[in-house]
């Protein structure tokens, strides 16, 4: 396997079939795997075969087009009627990424707008779309990159946490397509990946990421990132976020909450890459996003390793929010919102 000088390609349309890159066996195996229908996806994006904000978007978009492509000979009552069963099951898969309902709204209009086509072309246009959200989400990914760039000084040492790579997008990534497009522009830029416990995201997925393109990459625990700022080894943050609030609050994976506390006490910049799917101004704050509580297992042990005591009591939020008044700034692919708060959120939908 290699994806060397390329970055990877998260989602796929192949022979009729989405593929997507099994991130649960990331890196010690490379594997796509096939779906083919809306409730397949919903499991895709459930068991975190794919994952990451905009990646989770660009697959239900996908999984919206699949049913509507299983359905095209159906009845226009029965076409109907599975695909508004489809949009639930996609909706009820994860709920802390609001690109997951952000794609699925796009979806519904694009569908609103061709009803009365024959279902046959209906689903072609939902399949255009699909293809249309993910092709989108390079180029949002490319101008935030730009913009991102600019905030990093030349030979930076960047810390980041979780995977907000290629892995987590269409390609280039919002967090690490920052870090990618300062390279790119000629900076030498180092990264600092948080293992990111207890999914690993961080040491399975940015580490790879980083490994395969050559950009230099140190990984570290998360109890790690206090120690490394005290030392003065770490120059900027840089994150990826699942939902902004439209006063700015930040959620992103679990731990990232207590980075951006560790960055402000060490007068470090904390940036989050932010596409404009990912804020939800139906939201007035943080504290009313849904925060995902996953299996207790994932917090127990790894994969056959458990090292915890049979029994115990496990807390497992996936995601934390950060205050917007701990946040640097927002790089959106309109350009950098310093020091977020709700008027300069709004300001960028006007
Ligand atoms: O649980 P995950 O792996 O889906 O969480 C992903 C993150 O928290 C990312 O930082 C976020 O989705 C931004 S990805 C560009």
């Amino acid at each position: 396997m290699s994806v060397q000088n390329q970055s990877v390609e998260t989602l796929r349309w192949r022979d009729g079939k989405l593929e997507m890159i099994d991130q649960r066996v990331l890196p010690a195996t490379f594997t796509y795997l096939p779906y083919t229908s809306a409730a397949e996806t919903a499991e895709g994006i459930r068991s975190m075969v794919v994952r990451g904000a905009p990646a989770i978007g660009c697959a239900a978009a996908y999984g919206v087009a699949l049913e509507a492509l299983c359905l095209r000979t159906a009845s226009p009552e029965d076409f109907a009627a599975g695909m508004n069963k489809a949009f639930d099951v996609l909706a009820a898969s994860r709920p802390t990424a609001v690109n997951l309902f952000w794609a699925l709204k796009r979806m519904r209009t694009v569908w609103d707008a061709v009803k009365e086509q024959p279902v046959g072309a209906i689903a072609e246009r939902l399949l255009a779309e699909a293809h249309e959200v993910t092709a989108e989400d390079i180029r949002i990914n490319r101008a935030m990159g730009a913009f991102g760039a600019e905030l990093l000084p030349d030979g930076a040492r960047v810390l980041t946490h979780c995977n907000a790579g290629a892995l987590a997008t269409a390609g280039h990534g919002t967090a690490l397509g920052v870090l990618r497009s300062a390279v790119e522009a000629g900076k030498k830029i180092s990264v600092i990946a948080d293992e990111t416990r207890p999914f690993l995201q961080g040491a399975r997925l940015t580490a790879w990421e980083m490994v395969q393109e050559n950009i230099p990459v140190t990984l570290i625990t998360d109890n790690m990132a206090g120690f490394m700022m005290s030392k003065g080894e770490v120059d900027a943050v840089v994150v990826g976020t699942d939902r902004v609030a439209a006063n700015g609050d930040v959620a992103n994976k679990i731990g990232t909450y207590m980075v951006a506390v560790l960055a402000k006490r060490h007068n470090i910049p904390f940036y989050v890459a932010c596409p404009l799917s990912t804020i939800d101004l139906s939201i007035p704050d943080g504290s009313a996003i849904p925060i995902e509580e996953r299996a207790a297992e994932e917090v127990t042990g790894f994969r056959d390793c458990q090292w915890a005591a049979q029994g115990v009591k496990v807390r497992n939020p996936a995601f934390d929010v950060t205050p917007a008044e701990l946040v640097s700034g927002l790089i959106t692919e309109k350009g950098v919102v310093h020091q977020p708060n709700r008027d300069k959120v709004e300001a960028l939908f006007s």
